[in-house]
């Protein structure tokens, strides 16, 4: 059997020493060391966005990093952001837009959300569009083309979208 590696993370807010096989991945780490299961798993592969968290102030997908690789790392999950009687503003938007049906993406959704209006306000450019100029940065279809890479099988794409946007424009935006 491999030797395992140890690898310490803050994981909202808290200290986390853990000791792990070099592949295990950032989201393994999270659920099945510290049974942080909010985070959830779908494709593994990169191409839904349900293990989405941040991770130094940038959103990843936590199937895609080795664990290892974020020693002395800052990760925000789910569980970090806020709980059932204290929600995060993107939480509590989701819930009063229906921005979920399953659940199974949301946490990944919320996570990325977060994100994407960080990203927006440090001027950080979208992957995505590449041009920070084409369009009104908190506008629905720039906060829709940053969320592209978050799937949902539901199709609760606009009521995902209603709740981003109305967090943006508590923001200022004019969404
Ligand atoms: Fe990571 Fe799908 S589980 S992108
Ligand atoms: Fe079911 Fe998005 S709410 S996958």
């Amino acid at each position: 059997s491999q030797a395992g590696m140890p690898v310490t993370l803050t994981v909202n807010g808290r200290l986390e020493t853990l000791t792990l096989d070099t592949r295990t991945t950032l989201l393994d780490a999270l659920r099945e060391h510290l049974h942080l299961t909010g985070t959830k798993k779908g494709c593994d592969h990169g191409q839904c966005g349900a293990c989405t968290v941040i991770v130094d102030g940038r959103r990843i997908n936590s199937c895609l990093t080795l664990a290892v690789m974020h020693e002395g790392a800052q990760v925000t999950t789910i569980e970090g952001l806020g709980h059932p009687q204290q929600l995060h503003a993107m939480q509590a938007a989701f819930v009063k837009h229906d921005g979920y049906q399953c659940g199974y993406c949301t946490p990944g959704q919320i996570c990325s959300a977060v994100s994407v209006l960080k990203e927006i306000e440090a001027g950080i450019p979208s992957h995505v569009s590449g041009d920070l100029t084409a369009r009104p940065l908190l506008s629905a279809e720039e906060i829709r083309e940053r969320m592209s890479g978050n799937i949902c099988r539901c199709g609760a794409y606009s009521n995902i979208l209603e709740a981003i946007v109305e967090v943006a424009g508590s923001k200022g935006g004019a969404a």
